[in-house]
């Protein structure tokens, strides 16, 4: 059963303009009036307006333009309904929030969102920056049952989705550089982190962790990334509605795992890769450790692995480490 406050801004959404009498919203939750008014009190301490005619009964007028969890749970279509969603405030990172929430027995799939992080982490050890600064830190939990082995296109399948939605949704053209970030004109715009437990035979747990721009602007960020990161908001010249953008993005994750976990992507992703793929024919290095690989890019094997063409005609397939474009 929806909570209370759901169930009226979803009526309140899809009504529009059009105002939704007192005696509906009491019907749609199976309450009184007067319980109804006390609903909409908790809605307006979360940033929703609403205006109210006595013949006419209420129509929305502002929501909130932050991060909130009614208003996207209010947008999740039905292939999203088996998700619980913990939106929460500011949290150490998200990815540890869920990882917390799993070891606690909390039934999957769930994702958690927060509007800030104290220690958001990326690939490689490095810090992910997460002020509180309309950007989204979001992890998707799972308990996928499959074998390790399975996972190693896991990432790559989910960013190609992740770029296919925001693109969409706001009209750009980002695409993804092997084999976590998302970029936009060669700026960074978002990064995956995923974090898996498993024993040698099942992955018991399975974290996505997605960090994403949203609308923050290059003048708050650290020097050091002004110059090699983006956001939505710059890209597209617009300020972008995160609560919608994250029910969208809710809604094709939850799709695109589905398919994963029915190994029924994997010619999708042979199709579309060289679509969103940055490196394709670029020279570049691959750094992993102490050694170094340099050669031209060409698209991935079917394991997921970078096929880097060497000067000699020797193929190398790199499985981690971090690629750099050569100038
Ligand atoms: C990278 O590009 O190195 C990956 C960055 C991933 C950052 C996200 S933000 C939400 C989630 N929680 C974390 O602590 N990290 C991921």
């Amino acid at each position: 059963m929806e909570n209370k406050e759901v169930l009226i801004l979803k009526e309140m959404l899809s009504a529009g303009d059009t105002f939704v009498s007192g005696n509906r919203l009491a019907e749609i939750m199976g309450v009184s009036r007067v319980s109804v008014w006390a609903q909409m009190e908790k809605l307006r301490s979360q940033g929703f307006e609403f205006e109210a005619i006595r013949s006419k009964g209420y129509r929305l007028s502002q929501k909130p333009s932050s991060l909130n969890q009614t208003m996207i749970e209010s947008l999740l279509t039905r292939s999203s309904e088996n998700l619980t969603v913990h939106a929460i405030e500011t949290v150490d990172s998200t990815n540890s929030e869920a990882e917390r929430l799993l070891a606690n027995a909390t039934s999957t799939p769930f994702a958690v969102f927060s509007r800030q992080q104290t220690s958001g982490r990326g690939r490689l050890g490095r810090e992910w920056h997460s002020p509180d600064n309309g950007n989204l830190y979001s992890s998707f939990a799972f308990r996928p049952k499959i074998l390790p082995s399975r996972l190693s296109t896991f990432t790559l399948w989910m960013g190609l989705n992740i770029c296919e939605c925001i693109n969409t949704f706001c009209r750009i053209q980002s695409k993804i550089k092997w084999p976590n970030d998302i970029h936009i004109e060669g700026k960074k715009v978002a990064g995956i982190l995923t974090e898996a437990r498993m024993d040698s035979d099942e992955t018991r747990e399975l974290v996505l962790g997605l960090g994403l721009n949203v609308n923050s602007e290059a003048n708050e960020w650290p020097a050091e990334l002004r110059q090699i990161a983006t956001s939505l908001s710059e890209a597209s010249q617009k300020t972008i509605d995160i609560n919608r953008l994250t029910a969208a993005l809710v809604g094709r994750i939850m799709g695109a795992y589905e398919q994963f976990i029915k190994d029924e992507h994997k010619d999708l992703l042979k199709e579309k890769w060289p679509v969103y793929d940055t490196l394709k024919n670029k020279a570049v290095s691959l750094h992993h450790g102490n050694t170094q690989i340099t050669g031209i890019a060409n698209g991935i094997d079917a394991s997921g692995a970078l096929i880097i063409e060497r000067e000699d005609g020797s193929r190398f397939l790199a499985r981690a480490g971090e690629v750099t474009i050569d100038k």
